[in-house]
């Protein structure tokens, strides 16, 4: 049996919209073995009450495509799937199932595809690379799709760094959040965030975290999708009140990311007494950035 680990992950964070995005310690696992009778899918933790255990479910869809790619046919196999990454919140959920299943099949298979490989399969289903490049290599990555080739930099985050997570209990379909999004921008908007996410990348990989504040700033698409999130302004004004170094909606929502000084002990107290009074929909989970990606963890 081979098990696969893969991280959650955050996109955007602000003005990096498609581009930039974060692998979080916060793991899925997919397990895989041939079996001889027909295929088994069981899936425990997040989404277990409402994600398709037969042919349709996106990592076995994941799993017969690396494998139709080699020329062969999957034919009976276990699938157990152990998710903790919430689903439909803006933390990666899909990539993770995505890249868990292409690591799951490459390994079964002894590896037929690069990392790099994989990456362009996972692509091509999602459309764009902000969760599925840092879900395969970890760290903070910067992607650019051309046509033949994701061309990406991950670069690992230091623990002075950590993420303080705010997952509400209603769902933001990524389509629906997409949707949202004008056609058109206007050329200052777009300004405001070229130099933005060019900075937040050069403060995130230079430590230069006091920029951070201003270099999440955005004009393309939070305020877009506010009207789906509740809260999102409050939480904001919580996160600032309470001296986060930034932050921003993860991904397409609605789970809100303050990012806060790894040595900042009483961030996590001071906003958890503020949510069980006023926003008990909301709950906080401080993460570190994952470095690793997904990872094999072996056969057995
Ligand atoms: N960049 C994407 C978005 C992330 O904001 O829609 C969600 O998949």
């Amino acid at each position: 049996m081979i098990r696969v680990r893969v991280p959650a992950t955050s996109a955007n964070m602000g003005s990096g919209f498609d581009s930039l995005g974060i692998a979080l310690t916060l793991y899925n696992y997919v397990s895989i073995e041939k079996i001889s009778g027909p295929t088994e899918i069981k899936i425990m933790g997040e989404g277990e009450d409402f994600l398709p255990g037969d042919e349709s479910n996106l990592i076995y869809k994941c799993v017969r495509k690396v494998f139709e790619k080699c020329g062969k046919e999957p034919g009976g196999i276990r699938l157990v799937m152990e998710n903790n990454i919430p689903v439909t919140r803006g933390l990666g959920s899909s990539s993770a199932s995505i890249v868990g299943g292409f690591f799951a099949a490459n390994a079964l298979l002894g590896e037929p595809f690069s990392k790099e490989e994989l990456l362009s399969m996972a692509v091509e289903i999602e459309g764009h690379g902000d969760n599925a490049t840092p879900a395969i290599f970890g760290g903070f990555c910067v992607n650019v799709p051309t046509k033949n080739k994701i061309n990406y930099i991950s670069s690992p985050i230091k623990d002075n760094l950590k993420f303080a997570t705010f997952i509400p209990d209603f769902f933001l379909q990524t389509k629906k959040s997409r949707a949202a999004l004008p056609e058109k921008v206007l050329h200052k908007d777009a300004v405001f965030n070229v130099g933005r996410s060019a900075l937040l990348t050069a403060s995130i990989i230079s430590g230069k975290y006091e920029n951070i504040r201003v270099a999440m700033g955005d004009k393309l698409h939070q305020d877009y999708r506010k009207r789906f999130i509740p809260g999102m302004s409050e939480i904001f004004d919580l996160c600032y009140n309470n001296k986060a170094l930034g932050v921003y909606l993860s991904g397409a929502g609605p789970t809100i990311i303050g990012i806060i000084d790894g040595n900042d002990n009483s961030f996590s107290m001071k906003v958890e007494a503020v949510l069980n009074k006023k926003m008990k929909n909301w709950q906080l989970t401080v993460l570190s950035a994952d470095n690793e990606g997904a990872v094999v963890l072996g056969g057995f």
